[in-house]
């Protein structure tokens, strides 16, 4: 029988995750299932346990449960820890023994589409995050691992902000992380601005900055879509390098399934699988 996965949300039938596991499956010539399961609000706890029950080994945990996923869990990795939210789960042990593993690869997927698939220098380097909420959390101890010049957020609610470098300096530092105001100019321009707001959802431009790119800067949208997204088109008018999510999200799924597996696919022929069934979605 085929090794059971799943990725856990609300709403879920959009996922993309069980044909990106498919693929490299096939590609390593392993054999797994790998399901949708959408909880009710309410309900991830009871849909885990289910899971598990069912003999699942192992579970990718997407909107809203990443927090649920990471205060379950009795394993919890640094860099899930750093960003108190868990997108990758496994299982231990057996019946009333049984020990829940987080991890949360979405900064490491992020860092890898950017320095190893796309070239992008970030040693050294301005980095501006726009948004606060669990997108811009997942990635923040990545992005500063990298040794940037700079680490930098900015959101439409300074306050929020304030508070995520509250949370995550207790883990990378207090200083590490510098807040900019949404609006007026910025007080430098940046190598790289990374859109980690949900305003590409609804098709707006996020609140930043102006002239918050600096020449030759990389602009980069954690979303993904049929068509460049408000802010990449933004950041296009000013020259910026435009890249989308599509890459993160196949790179944050290679690294749960090498926690899952013990082998690494390679990302570079699913990555230029997954784009024309975007743009056919
Ligand atoms: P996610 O898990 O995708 O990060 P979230 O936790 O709801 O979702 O956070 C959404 C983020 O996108 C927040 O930083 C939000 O800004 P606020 O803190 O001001 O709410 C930001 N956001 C959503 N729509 C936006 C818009 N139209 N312009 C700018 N920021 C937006």
């Amino acid at each position: 029988m085929a090794d059971l996965y799943a990725v856990i949300g609300n709403p879920i039938s959009h996922s993309k995750s069980p044909l990106i596991h498919t693929a490299f499956a096939q590609q390593l010539r392993q054999s797994i299932r790998y399901d949708r399961i959408e909880a009710p609000l309410d309900g991830f706890v009871l849909s885990l346990s289910e899971f598990y029950k069912k003999g699942g080994l192992g579970a990718n945990v997407t909107v809203p449960f990443k927090q649920d996923a990471f205060n379950l869990a009795h394993f919890r990795s640094t860099r899930a820890t750093v960003a108190r939210a868990a997108n990758t789960l496994w299982f231990s042990g057996t019946g009333a023994n049984v020990a829940i593993h987080a991890d949360n690869t979405d900064g490491i997927g992020l860092v890898r589409d950017l320095r190893d698939n796309n070239g992008v220098q970030l040693s050294g380097k301005r980095i501006l995050v726009l948004g606060a909420g669990g997108a811009a959390r997942g990635v923040m101890g990545a992005l500063w691992d990298e040794h940037p010049a700079e680490l930098a957020i900015s959101n439409r609610t300074p306050s929020n902000a304030d508070a995520l470098v509250n949370d995550i300096g207790v883990a990378i530092g207090a200083d590490c992380i510098k807040v900019i105001a949404p609006a007026g100019s910025a007080e430098h321009r940046f190598d790289v601005v990374i859109n980690a707001t949900s305003a590409s959802l609804n098709g707006e431009l996020p609140a930043m900055p102006q002239d918050c790119f600096a020449t030759h800067a990389v602009a980069y949208d954690m979303m993904y879509g049929k068509t460049l997204s408000p802010f990449l088109m933004h950041a296009a008018a000013f020259d910026a390098k435009t890249i989308d999510g599509i890459g993160m999200l196949v790179e944050q799924a290679a690294e749960a399934f090498f926690i899952w597996r013990g082998a690494r696919p390679d990302t570079t022929s699913v990555i230029a699988a997954m784009k024309p069934l975007i743009s056919l979605a």
